[in-house]
């Protein structure tokens, strides 16, 4: 099967196909703990950053991670939560604003991860995770890249090639990026910081791993 390839630099296709999706993928990922591996890796990983920062959930989806964000952050930052479909962010701005974490903290962005709408240099942390799966690898970082600051992190939760990954490639319509590739592609702009393989018990880790980078002074 094709994966849904969602947009090029200069064309967003149709919403994206998570306009019709967006409910289900909520629903699947909400029942397989995703929310509580996120706290728990946030926990244990404190992010890079300090308050006031300016941090950007690149394909935000339903909210999930940026939901994370918000719970995990002992302090107020500036968090832009982007996608391209406008459904999922919907529902994101619901979650959001029915949760009990910083939710002052966000606001939303419709738009397409490989034509950023921000300046160079906007941010000091991105986070991203599943979006990357439905672009060009190198577009996507190239991108990413261009809006992090200097010694500014991304923070990356790739999908890694397993059974139940290419069970979720057919369900989701996204493409598993070769390990690598990613490795080679994060090296181009980056300085990878950690890599965290989460515990086996935990879902996530079935399909899923954690790599902080840092971007590279120029
Ligand atoms: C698997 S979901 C992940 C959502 C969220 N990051 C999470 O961890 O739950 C992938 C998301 O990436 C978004 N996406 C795919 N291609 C995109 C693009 N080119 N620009 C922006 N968002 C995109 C989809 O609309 C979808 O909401």
């Amino acid at each position: 099967m094709e994966y849904a390839l969602t947009a090029t630099k200069n064309e967003a296709r149709a919403g994206s196909f998570y306009d019709r999706i967006a409910s289900l993928y909520d629903f699947s990922f909400k029942l397989n703990g995703y929310g509580r591996s996120l706290d728990k890796y946030l926990a244990s990983h404190p992010l890079p950053v300090s308050r006031g920062a300016h941090i950007l959930d690149a394909g935000c989806g339903t909210g999930l991670l940026t939901l994370a964000l918000i719970r995990g952050l002992g302090f107020p930052v500036s968090i832009t939560a982007l996608d391209l479909s406008a459904r999922s962010i919907r529902a994101a701005k619901r979650a959001v604003s029915e949760s009990n974490g910083r939710k002052r903290d966000v606001s939303f962005a419709q738009g397409n991860v490989l034509a950023l709408p921000f300046a160079d240099d906007s941010f000091d942390l991105v986070v991203t995770s599943g979006a990357l799966e439905y672009v060009p690898l190198e577009e996507g970082f190239t991108e990413l890249a261009r809006v992090v600051s200097p010694g500014g992190h991304v923070l990356h939760f790739p999908i890694r090639p397993s059974l139940i990954s290419t069970f979720l490639e057919i369900l989701f319509r996204f493409k598993t990026h070769p390990p690598n590739k990613l490795e080679s592609e994060t090296e181009r702009h980056f300085r990878i910081v950690d890599h965290y393989r989460f515990p086996p018990l935990q879902a996530i880790g079935w399909t899923k791993s954690a790599i902080l980078v840092q971007k590279l002074l120029s």
